[in-house]
């Protein structure tokens, strides 16, 4: 009989180190990479696009529209594809969407538009011959999947994670995008409970996979 598909999920603020974490696991593990962050880049560039500014989404969700969502994949990593186009990464990860992404991110709208997206991402992964998904965000093991087996938190010090961004060359002011994540009513970036936490600034990204690693195979 086939065992039940993995599910990890990696939660964190900006620059904890989930991407780099979840994308080594996906190849030790065989499992579907999803960024959820690149998820919420995505709608704050088509909604920016269209010119719908966030406050006219909480005055009026139905603002966003019928967005058809789908899934392509590259490699061991989903991409999230609007009305049938991806964007691509040069279009979400720059200063302009830096500075919205939060803002959208907090309208209940915009959440609700991509929950039932995400869940549907284990068996997008089945269904392409994955063992499961290590799935990386700020709510996944709170809201997304919060019966998961494999629950985890990264963190590290707000100097260490802005030192990270400024080496990657991005004008990214993580705590500010932080204090936002952290202070929206729905699903708000957090501990997840009975989520392991792991210290990224004191462990390097090998020892974080291996320990990750060792818990999956030691259940099954
Ligand atoms: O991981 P990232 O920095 O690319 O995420 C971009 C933004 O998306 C982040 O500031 C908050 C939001 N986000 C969220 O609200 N929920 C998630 N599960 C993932 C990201």
């Amino acid at each position: 009989m086939p065992s039940d598909p993995i599910i990890i999920t990696i939660d964190g603020a900006a620059a904890s180190g989930k991407s780099t974490t979840a994308r080594h696991l996906a190849e030790a593990l065989d499992l579907l990479h999803v960024d959820t962050g690149a998820h919420y880049r995505t709608l704050t560039r088509v909604l920016l696009d269209k010119g719908i500014q966030p406050e006219r989404l909480a005055a009026d969700p139905l603002a966003l529209g019928e967005l058809t969502l789908d899934t392509g994949i590259e490699g061991r990593r989903s991409t999230l594809l609007v009305n049938g186009a991806s964007v691509p990464d040069a279009l979400i990860r720059t200063e302009a969407i830096n500075q919205s992404v939060s803002l959208y991110a907090a309208q209940p709208a915009v959440r609700n538009c991509l929950l039932e997206y995400q869940r549907s991402q284990v068996n997008v992964a089945l269904d392409r011959g994955f063992r499961g998904i290590v799935m990386e965000g700020r709510d996944i093991g709170s809201v997304v999947f919060p019966d998961a087996r494999f629950r985890y938190y990264l963190f590290a010090d707000p100097s260490t994670r802005q030192q990270r961004r400024d080496n990657e060359g991005l004008a990214d002011s993580v705590t500010r995008r932080d204090q936002i994540d952290s202070s929206r009513t729905q699903a708000p970036l957090k501990m997840p409970e009975g989520s392991a936490v792991i210290d990224t600034g004191a462990m390097d990204v090998d020892s974080v996979v291996n320990r990750i690693c060792s818990d999956v195979k030691a259940s099954r």
